[in-house]
């Protein structure tokens, strides 16, 4: 017999291996740009997923983020903008934590790499890394620029790509390529303040012997059975390969102070890691507090995959040797975010700010969008905006939203807003009967098994099961036909319960319409474990219902393509250097006959005179032209206008009705070549 009974799923009840302390953690954002979408698929969104997840399963929950505040291209930054670091850190520091506000990532705590708790917690584990032997000093040899009398570490020098002669780019990484380069590999260095060319200086810095340790890594990381698999094997393959010593200070003014040294700074990537702990002392406003709820909980840093040495490797063999807090339980790392199937790249403007997202469409359409997408792998995911409006269109307002519309508005409508006392069982048909007993049976199972999801970070599983339930309610729905059937009573009352339930189980994913939902049925938020309960009593009222997601229309998305379809597409340098562009002197100039808008110019290049056919009699007299410097590509395929051949290109700047031609600044003669 098929009841209404509370029904506790036996896995959600019986699950005590799962509850207890929690921390989690997502990678700290620079504190020096808009949070864009890359930034939420691998790290805030699967992060706060969780977090609200076992926040409902009752686990005390400590989900903490910051900015990450110190390092060299934020003082770049700011020395660009003239602000003081601790301004510019500021105001970056409020403006994502409006942004992430927006989005219902549920931080606990929001703090910054640059507080005193980090400072002095980034100070002590330094001086208790260097009692154990593992900090050794090196003399090494760094640019220094002479004109602006600094050290030029990281994204103080820029050059030319070694791998793909892109120009332009930071000294430790190129991001035409991609590729990680190594202090002195790039190429034509030039200072990234003044431009001149840096010479070498010795300086004297602080090592970490990362591979006195590699012993304890390999171990630990086989012993850990949370990692990915995947992950893991490359993380041991960089250990067999020998880990490098790393580096970790650096000579300027902005970070946290050397101890014993009032020149240096830790390298970002040292004080960084260890500011997630430092987060939790500030939580927890008592160092000892923090450390006994860290180091018996299960600890969760999530994320993206360019940051899996500095997590694996440099944050654990810290965690490890200073033995405070203790090591990562799991570090679930995820891809890339792509485009329309290209790379974010925020200079070309193919990339989506947060911000400017959540303009336009509600945060909870991101939440479902990403989430649905995003694997739990390494794999790339690829925002694309037509599959976004279709799956929002599709799933959450043709499936989620109808059910719980038609749910409401009929109980609404039929039972002035009362949840009806559903009728005795004999009185239903078999059918209605069978159908009842489905669908009882998927409301039983449905909270454990989008729970076994969400624990096992594969919350695209979950999601989808979620959206399997509803659909069959949907069907219960559409079956039972309660517009027609006067036995209509049970399926109205099932079908408000399952509402809840959804909203119950949506939550973590999307939390602002989970609400929604709840408010809807007057309902109060319960816990994962009376998901499936029947709570929703005959004879409860319920609300005045309300469209839950509105269509996303053709023209919002075509709007976005097009906006990407303006961005241009960047050119190798090879590209440009195809083309041969000189200064040449026009010799003779006269209108063609019959032409409103072309001369016929004879141009000397240098070593040979061209004919050239330009579009130019509006703007200029032909006589007013002849003898004039001016620029042409000399290597184009020739073209005929009105039977004349044109055998070059002359090169003019036009904005709107305004045209001139271009000329060199000073004489340098014909033939002379642009680059
Ligand atoms: O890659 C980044 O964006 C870094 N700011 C992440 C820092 S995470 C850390 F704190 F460990
Ligand atoms: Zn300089």
């Amino acid at each position: 017999m098929v009841t209404f009974d509370a029904k506790i799923p036996s896995k959600v009840k019986n699950s005590p291996a799962v509850r207890g302390n929690i921390v989690i953690t997502s990678a700290l954002p620079y504190a020096n740009g808009e949070i864009h979408l890359g930034h939420i698929t691998s790290t805030y969104l699967p992060a706060d997923i969780l977090a609200r997840y076992l926040r409902s399963t009752n686990h005390k929950v400590l989900y903490l983020c910051g900015s990450d505040d110190y390092g060299t291209p934020i003082l770049v930054k700011a020395e660009k903008e003239n602000k003081s670091p601790e301004d510019y850190v500021k105001f970056w520091n409020e403006r994502d934590q409006k942004d992430f506000k927006k989005l219902g990532i549920s931080f606990d705590i929001f703090y910054k790499t640059s507080s005193p708790e980090n400072i002095k917690l980034s100070q002590e584990f330094f001086r208790i890394l260097g009692k154990r032997g593992f900090i050794f000093k090196k003399t090494v040899s760094q640019p220094y620029c002479e004109h602006d009398k600094k050290f030029l570490p990281d994204r103080y020098v820029k050059g030319t790509c070694p791998h793909c002669n892109a120009t332009e780019q930071y000294s430790d990484g190129c991001e035409k390529c991609g590729r990680a380069l190594e202090p002195g590999e790039i190429k034509n260095e030039h200072c990234a303040i003044c431009g001149r060319k840096p010479v070498k200086k010795e300086s004297e810095h602080y090592f970490l012997r990362l591979s006195a340790f590699s012993k304890e890594l390999r171990s630990w990381l086989l012993a850990n059975e949370n990692l990915q698999e995947d992950v893991k094997n490359y993380v041991l393959k960089w250990i067999d390969e020998g880990l490098k010593e790393w580096d970790i200070t650096r000579d300027i003014p902005w970070g946290v102070p050397v101890p014993g040294d009032d020149k240096k700074v830790f390298y970002g990537w040292f004080d960084n890691a260890i500011g997630y702990a430092a987060t939790a002392i500030k939580y927890f406003g008592d160092e000892g507090r923090a450390k006994k709820f860290w180091n018996s909980a299960k600890i969760y840093h999530y994320i993206g995959k360019d940051i899996v040495y500095h997590h694996y490797l440099f944050m654990t063999a810290i965690r490890l040797i200073t033995k405070q807090f203790k090591e990562p339980d799991y570090i679930p790392t995820r891809g890339h975010l792509l485009l329309q199937n290209q790379k974010f790249s925020k200079s070309r403007g193919w990339y989506i700010s947060l911000e400017d997202f959540l303009n336009e469409f509600p945060a909870d359409y991101l939440r479902y969008y990403l989430s649905s997408i995003t694997t739990y792998s390494q794999q790339d995911i690829n925002f694309d905006w037509k599959e976004f409006q279709s799956k929002i269109n599709n799933e959450l307002v043709a499936n989620v939203g109808n059910f719980v519309n038609r749910t409401l508005t009929f109980t609404n409508s039929h039972f002035d807003g009362k949840i009806p006392e559903p009728e005795n069982e004999k009185k239903l048909g078999a059918k209605s009967l069978d159908r009842k007993k489905e669908i009882l049976n998927r409301l039983e199972m449905i909270p454990a098994l989008v729970g076994e999801g969400i624990e096992s970070n594969h919350h695209d599983r979950s999601l989808k099961k979620i959206l399997e339930f509803s659909s069959a309610c949907n069907n219960y729905f559409q079956s039972e036909e309660p517009w027609n059937n006067k036995n209509n009573k049970t399926c109205l009352y099932v079908c408000a319960n399952a509402c809840r339930t959804l909203a119950i189980l949506l939550e973590p994913f999307l939390p602002f319409s989970s609400e929604k939902i709840l408010g809807m049925l007057n309902a109060k938020k319960d816990p994962w474990s009376a998901a499936g309960e029947f709570k929703i009593k005959p004879g409860h009222k319920i609300r005045k219902a309300e469209i839950l997601f509105n269509k996303v229309e053709d023209d919002a998305i075509n709007k976005r393509l097009q906006k990407l379809g303006g961005v241009k597409e960047l050119l190798d340098i090879e590209d440009f250097k195809k083309l041969d562009i000189r200064i040449g002197k026009v010799l003779s100039a006269e209108n063609v006959p019959k032409s409103e808008k072309l001369l016929k110019l004879q141009i000397d290049i240098g070593n040979e005179t061209r004919q050239c056919v330009a579009g130019m009699a509006k703007f200029y007299n032909p006589q007013d032209l002849v003898g004039k410097d001016v620029v042409v590509v000399a290597n184009l395929k020739p073209v005929k206008f009105m039977g004349l051949e044109s055998q070059c290109m002359l090169l003019a700047a036009e904005k709107g009705d305004k045209i001139t031609v271009l000329k060199p600044d000073k004489d340098v003669g014909q033939g002379a070549l642009i680059r």
